[in-house]
């Protein structure tokens, strides 16, 4: 089972200064280094934190699968088709959400999708839709041409107790299903250090696609490391004659 690692926090750092760190070009190769097997980067309509430059130069130095989260417009499509990512994952968007709130309404956009999915095909780009574990949207996907689907597990991750035992048959069997009409099934939304192996367990799941809990246990992580060193530059700067 592949992991794609989500970097669109670390440029959601960068952005939070307007600056130029952290970089998510730095942060693609040190993932890349601890296992991952892609890189997975959502562009934006409002560009909140991947950006233009960030995509095009990933693109030159992602030696894994780069995944290109975007939503079906045609602005997109062009820049999709020209900067040919390993695989684009079609998303709802809304401008004011936090983040990625469900999957695609592929029942109400299913011409805008299909096409969407055939051009990105022409140009020889896999694609995934970022559905909900419904049946029909799982038969919808497969019906317009999709190449995956990609399971939100949003629902599950919130959810407590029996309520999440319940989402975790739901996506059991969604997962089951769409495999058995012939797509492969990846996995993503919300999982965790302590959410993730009940997903994982799933047989046949191609991959899993994470970023904020990844990247929020690095900067715990890193913390301590990070303050070291600010305190060995301090402790070993030369003294500054009056
Ligand atoms: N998969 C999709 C389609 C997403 O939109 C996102 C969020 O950008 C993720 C996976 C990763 O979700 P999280 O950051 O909660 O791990």
């Amino acid at each position: 089972m592949i992991l794609g690692v989500n970097i669109d926090h670390v440029a959601t750092l960068r952005q939070a200064r307007r600056g130029i760190e952290p970089d998510p070009l730095m942060a693609a190769p040190l993932a890349i280094l601890g296992g991952a097997d892609g890189i997975t980067v959502h562009l934006r309509e409002d560009r909140r934190h991947i950006n233009d430059r960030d995509l095009r130069l990933l693109r030159e130095i992602v030696p894994v699968e780069l995944n290109l989260e975007m939503a079906a417009t045609k602005e997109m499509l062009n820049i999709a088709s020209k900067i040919k990512p390993d695989m684009v994952t079609l998303v709802p968007e809304k401008r004011q959400e936090l983040t990625t709130e469900g999957g695609l309404d592929v029942k109400a956009q299913k011409k805008k999708i299909k096409d969407a999915i055939k051009k990105l095909q022409d140009a020889g780009i896999p694609v995934s839709l970022f559905i909900n574990p419904e049946t029909e949207d799982i038969e919808i996907s497969k019906t317009i041409g999709a190449d995956m689907i990609e399971i939100h597990t949003g629902m599950y991750a919130n959810a407590k107790g029996k309520k999440q035992e319940k989402e975790l048959q739901r996506i059991y069997k969604s997962a089951s299903y769409a495999k058995d009409i012939g797509l492969l099934v990846n996995a993503g939304h919300g999982l965790n250090y302590f959410n993730v192996q009940k997903i994982a367990a799933i047989r046949g799941l191609r991959g899993l696609y994470i970023g904020h809990s990844i990247i929020s246990r690095a900067v715990l992580v890193g913390l301590e490391r990070a303050v070291r060193e600010m305190k060995e530059l301090i402790a070993y700067s030369e003294a500054v004659e009056e």
